[in-house]
C-alpha cells in the first residue's frame, strides 16, 4: 500500500468529507478549527473503497526558534481509522510525508501526546519553553511544553532543542 501525496487544492469534496469522518472517529474532541488547521499545502492518504483511514498533513507556519525566525513544516491532524490502528498505516502516512519534507521545509515541528509513535519515526521531543504571540503580546503557555515535537531535515543544523519556541496564535489550538 502506497499513501498518495495530495496538495490541499487538490482536495475534491468526497475526500475533504470522508477526512472529517476519519477525523471525528480517531479523535474524542476534534473541532472545525483542528480541521481547518490540516489544510494549507500536502497531504499523505491511504483510502479504502471510498473512505480515507489514514492520513497527515503538513502546513506551513513561521516559528521563532530562539529569536529566528524559521519556516517550519508543521505536521497536523495524524489519524488513522480507529479499528485500523496499529497496522502500520499511521507510520506509512508520515514516513511518505516525511519523504516530502526536504527541500521544502528545513525543519518540521507538531504538538502531540503520542510522543512515542514520532520517536519511531525520528521526531525528537522539543525541551525548550512554548510561547504564543496573542494580540500582539508574546505569552507563555507551559501546558503546550510535553507536546512539541521536531524532525530535523537538511537545513536544521544547528537546531537547538532547548530553545524557547513561539508561534503566532490562530483560532483553536494555538500549537
Ligand atoms: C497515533 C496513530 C496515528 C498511530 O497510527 P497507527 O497506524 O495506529 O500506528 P502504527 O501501527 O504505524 O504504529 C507503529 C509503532 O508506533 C508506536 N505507536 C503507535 N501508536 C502508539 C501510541 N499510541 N503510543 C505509543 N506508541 C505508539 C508503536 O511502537 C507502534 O509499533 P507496534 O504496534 O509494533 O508497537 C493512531 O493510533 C491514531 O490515529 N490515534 C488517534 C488519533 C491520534 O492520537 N493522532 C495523533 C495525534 S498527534
Amino acid at each position: 500500500m502506497t499513501p498518495e501525496i495530495l496538495a490541499s487544492d487538490a482536495l475534491g469534496a468526497a475526500t475533504r468529507a470522508s477526512l472529517w469522518r476519519l477525523w471525528r472517529s480517531a479523535f474524542d474532541d476534534f473541532g472545525d478549527h483542528d480541521g481547518a488547521h490540516a489544510f494549507g499545502d500536502l497531504h499523505a492518504l491511504v483510502r479504502e473503497g471510498s473512505e480515507v483511514v489514514a492520513h497527515a498533513s503538513v502546513v506551513p507556519r513561521t516559528v521563532l526558534i530562539g529569536t529566528e525566525a524559521w519556516a517550519v513544516g508543521y505536521v497536523e491532524a495524524v489519524a488513522v481509522a480507529p479499528e485500523r490502528q496499529r497496522r502500520r498505516l499511521g507510520s506509512a502516512v508520515m514516513t511518505a510525508l516525511q519523504d516530502r519534507l526536504p527541500g521544502r521545509y528545513p525543519v518540521a515541528m507538531l504538538a502531540t501526546g503520542e510522543h512515542g509513535f514520532y520517536e519511531q519515526l525520528g521526531w525528537e521531543r522539543w525541551r525548550g519553553p512554548a510561547y504564543v504571540v496573542r494580540d500582539g503580546v508574546r505569552v507563555r503557555c507551559a501546558e503546550d511544553d510535553d507536546a512539541l515535537m521536531a524532525l530535523r531535515l537538511p537545513g536544521s543544523d544547528g537546531l537547538d532543542l532547548t530553545a524557547p519556541v513561539t508561534c503566532e496564535d490562530r483560532p483553536g489550538d494555538a500549537w
